[in-house]
């Protein structure tokens, strides 16, 4: 019988370009598996979208000095074009954006709030009196208490990927000045995280068919005991807080944005002519796969699935098949020192083959894995056009000497 496969894959900030990291993380290998199970006859929904909002997109709209939804619209375009040439077969790329990521946002955050997993608190935030402006989380810099790097950020730390509050960073400086941020409180809303840790536990004890690496770094993160989660912030761009008092508020891009896995499917659904065709990837057998980077692994099996558990009536992940990073001529990717393959730039010289066969042969999948030209050239070369070109090339030549071109109709097999 067929199966239903639902597949999401990370949302990409829709602040700058895609380069070759992302595709060997996580696009390339979904769209593997969406096709792999297309052949095989089983319904696919394959969605993503941009993440528009969040303090990536304002730093460089503050930087270009436009409009933070101007930034997002051109990336945007520029993903959707990303994957049409690249043949990453999408059954929607939606955004952040829309009016019905909001509405199904402002949704998910009632219902939850309802049952008493969502509540108001006051929460320190980090405020710089030497700029003179509150910081969002990604602009305060500090050692992580955790595993003890340097750089980590009021949101996360990018070594040991654990989720972070500004203040429990040691020794917490701003990214502008590298003065100290003071605390000012401001009253916000908090998921009820703590109340899911044993829940959540029971859940991914379970989910001994998970990569190791995702499986030990959830079970490690739930055994420290979750702490409850400020959900909104002070900012404008972002999606509305549907309660009186918060008008200039917003919902924190992280919470939003994994719900945007849902408001797409219900989008994608709107979109076929009948509205309630994502339950068949949200309900019942259906099996839903999460394609991430590994910086995302807490988020898709700790955070999203809380969400889930607290909504009610919708699948958890079945899997989350999160990759490992990919080096560039052995040194990491990075978007700040401009170290990177850029896809845009890939395709205006290139096929997206050779690509997309060399990152499938080298794909990240248990430890890092590197990218360089010249194994590109290789590759190419030795392997795509040698031994593969040959064979095609000798199977048609054969065809068309002995058999007027056309595959004749197999005869007895002969021992
Ligand atoms: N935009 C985030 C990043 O690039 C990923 C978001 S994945 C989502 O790290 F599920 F939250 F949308
Ligand atoms: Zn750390």
């Amino acid at each position: 019988m067929a199966e239903r496969i639902f597949i999401g894959v990370a949302w990409p900030y829709a602040n700058g370009s895609l380069h070759l990291g992302h595709i060997a993380g996580a696009y390339l290998p979904a769209d593997i598996f969406a096709r792999y199970h297309r052949a095989k006859g089983n319904e696919v929904l394959m969605v993503s979208g941009s993440d528009q909002h969040g303090t990536p997109i304002t730093i460089r709209a503050e930087q270009e000095g436009k409009a933070p939804h101007e930034i997002a619209t051109r990336f945007h375009q520029e993903f959707l074009t990303c994957w049409d040439r690249l043949g990453i077969s999408f059954d929607l790329f939606t955004s952040t954006g829309t009016a019905n990521h909001a509405e199904v946002v402002q949704d998910f955050f009632l219902e939850l709030l309802k049952k008493g997993h969502v509540y108001t608190d006051i929460m320190p935030l980090a405020y710089c009196d030497q700029c003179q402006r509150y910081l969002p989380d990604r602009y305060v810099e500090g050692e992580c208490p955790f595993c003890g790097y340097p750089e980590a950020r009021g949101d996360q730390c990018d070594r040991c990927n654990k989720p972070l509050n500004f203040n429990e960073l040691i020794g917490p400086r701003c990214r502008l000045c590298g003065s100290a941020p003071r605390e000012q409180e401001s009253q916000h809303f908090f998921l009820r995280l703590s109340h899911f840790t044993d829940q959540l536990l029971a859940w991914v004890r379970q989910q001994s068919h998970w990569r190791h690496n995702v499986l030990n770094f959830t079970m490690r993160y739930l055994e420290e005991g979750l702490r409850d989660r400020a959900i909104t912030r002070d900012i404008d761009w972002g999606v509305a807080i549907p309660q009186a008092g918060f008008e200039h508020k917003r919902i924190y891009v992280w919470f939003e944005a994994v719900i945007g896995y849902l408001s797409a499917s219900k989008e994608w659904a709107r979109l076929s002519g009948n509205e309630e065709r994502w339950r068949d990837f949200w309900c019942g057998d259906a099996r839903s796969y999460y394609f991430i980077g590994k910086d995302n692994i807490p988020f898709h099996t700790v955070i999203w699935p809380a969400m889930l558990m607290g909504y009610g009536g919708l699948n958890l992940p079945y899997d989350v098949p999160a990759n490992e990073f990919l080096t560039l001529e052995q040194r990491p990717l990075s978007t700040s020192r401009n170290w990177a393959v850029w896809v845009p730039d890939y395709l205006e010289r290139y096929d997206p083959d050779p690509l997309r066969y060399l990152l499938s042969a080298n794909m990240p999948e248990t430890g890092d894995s590197d990218f360089s030209w010249r194994e590109f050239v290789r590759r190419n070369n030795d392997e795509l056009l040698a031994t593969y070109g040959n064979l095609v090339h000798r199977v048609l030549t054969f065809t068309h000497r002995h058999f007027d071109g056309c595959v004749p109709a197999p005869g007895e097999l002969v021992a």
